[in-house]
């Protein structure tokens, strides 16, 4: 069945900053990152089901290690759909390539259901800020200037917008103004999607939903001056899209999922 003939809207998970480990124990601030991902996943099944494509948008690894991707690649099997992967700060940008190869994962333009998904690298090695290098910048926009008719998210992994921070106005993406004068000058541009927070956003700028996911596994305190973790549970997101460019998307936690936050951490 083609998608003229499938009115069924194409349904995108989002999962962002699972921060998985090579040891299988492997924890931040007292939760377990393997856990919470399962716990996650769990809930996406029972609360909406198989997706149509996973959008995955940073920190899959916190050691940037081959072995904590493949337990990624492992995870994702619960879903049998394509993915595309990302990298964040925590990642080792080679490292998550080569295993996000081998799953087919690698793909940085999706174009699917009638919309197009533009994945971003703004991750800067041995920095925990980000910055789109011109070549990512180019890919942009002549990803949008070829596919105008087609509504498109933008997906990254740093913040390109203020969200009332002041620590992580420092760790957001540096050249957020030449992003924007891409993203400006095409319409079709419907969703910017990002992780690293940590937290929900829904914002809109010039016709823009500006989009912002809890982690799979600790979640930082939205709107504090300092670094601060707050005891919600992990969560992701969910978009149904229409061809229209019309979408629906929420955020969704595993409420059942049980943690002993470690909330005195002044760091991760
Ligand atoms: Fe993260």
């Amino acid at each position: 069945m083609n998608e003229k003939e499938n009115p069924r809207p194409l349904r995108v998970l989002q999962l962002t900053d699972p921060h998985l480990m090579a040891d299988p124990a492997g924890a931040l601030l007292g939760v377990n990152t393997r856990d919470s991902l399962d716990a996650v996943i769990e809930q996406v099944l029972a609360q909406h089901g198989q997706p149509d494509l996973v959008l995955a948008t940073g920190d899959l690894a916190q050691d940037g290690s081959a072995e904590a991707y493949r337990v990624f690649a492992e995870k994702l099997r619960a879903f049998p759909c394509g993915s595309g992967w990302i990298a964040g700060n925590h990642d080792v940008r080679g490292v998550l390539e080569l295993v996000a190869s081998e799953q087919q994962a690698n793909r940085r333009h999706i174009v699917q259901g009638g919309w197009q998904f533009i994945l971003l690298d703004s991750s800067v090695p041995g920095k925990v800020f980000g910055e789109l290098a011109d070549s990512e910048l180019a890919f942009l926009a002549d990803t949008l200037a070829q596919n105008p008719a087609l509504p498109t998210l933008v997906a990254l992994h740093h913040h390109p917008v203020d969200i009332g921070s002041d620590w992580m106005e420092q760790i957001g993406l540096r050249n957020r103004d030449a992003f924007w004068d891409v993203v400006d000058r095409f319409p079709q541009v419907r969703i910017v999607l990002w992780g690293h927070i940590h937290q929900e956003h829904d914002l809109h700028r010039k016709g823009v939903r500006l989009l912002a996911t809890p982690s799979t596994c600790i979640q930082f305190t939205s709107g504090s001056r300092k670094f601060a973790v707050e005891e919600l549970p992990p969560g992701y997101r969910w978009f149904e899209l229409e061809t229209s460019g019309e979408f629906r998307t929420e955020v969704r936690r595993a409420t059942d999922f049980e943690f002993d936050l470690d909330s005195n951490s002044t760091g991760y």
